[in-house]
């Protein structure tokens, strides 16, 4: 692995634990459709951008709905879901996040978000973590979400660093996969369906040792 220059972390699952409240909201729809739908299929929306998790589980219960029907259940789905985060704060924050963050910082390691979130920067906000960050890229700012590597690709260019010397930090499977599909280091974290996907994984963030990269 070269010298590693730049941290992307994916915010969902990695920095906080939201992972679970976007798998209630789409329990939530799943239910309004008729559609059964555990954590076994929220797996594969893991990392997903909303409008692909919504034609996901349309799939899984072989169900087609009007175009009016499908903008009004992403509606349902972000208000439950921004309804269940409104009181989030830094104690959501995933252990280990708060001391990777400040010693990479004086490291002099470059940090970016590369989330397929929408509400990245409100959340990053309410953590009060965002000023951590060189750059923000998000479910707003990308045209092809993970597993294509666009988001990640935006986040090592802005920072001005190789995908090579880049560390991606992810919980998903179609966040290791739009990783590895750019060229990136990968860490997986939290998540053990994904370790065999990763370069290295780790339980969370405690365990990751900074002098091991940079
Ligand atoms: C990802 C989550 O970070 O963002 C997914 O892992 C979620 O579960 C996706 O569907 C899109 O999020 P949002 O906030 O734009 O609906
Ligand atoms: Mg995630």
């Amino acid at each position: 692995m070269d010298k590693i220059q730049a941290f992307l972390f994916d915010l969902d699952g990695v920095l906080v634990s939201t992972e679970h409240n976007h798998f209630v909201s789409w329990q939530h729809c799943a239910h309004l459709l008729g559609i059964p739908f555990s954590q076994k299929e929220n797996e594969l929306l893991k990392g997903v951008s909303r409008i692909d998790s919504l034609k996901n589980i349309l799939a899984l219960g072989n169900k087609q709905i009007s175009t009016d029907e499908f903008e009004s259940l992403l509606k349902i789905k972000n208000d439950f879901y921004l309804d269940s985060i409104k009181h989030i704060n830094q104690s959501n924050l995933l252990p280990g996040v708060l001391n990777v963050l400040t010693v990479a910082t004086k490291k002099g390691i470059l940090l970016g978000v590369g989330s397929s979130s929408k509400n990245a920067n409100l959340i990053l906000e309410k953590l009060q973590i965002k000023d951590f960050f060189k750059v923000i890229i998000d479910g707003n700012g990308v045209k092809n979400p993970k597993p294509d590597p666009e988001v990640f690709l935006n986040g090592a260019s802005a920072l001005g660093v190789e995908p090579a010397k880049t560390l991606v930090f992810e919980d998903a499977a179609s966040g290791i996969t739009a990783a590895k599909n750019g060229g990136f280091n990968t860490i997986g974290v939290g998540n053990p369906h994904i370790a065999h996907l990763s370069d290295i994984y780790l339980d969370d963030l405690t365990q990751f040792k900074l002098e091991t990269y940079a």
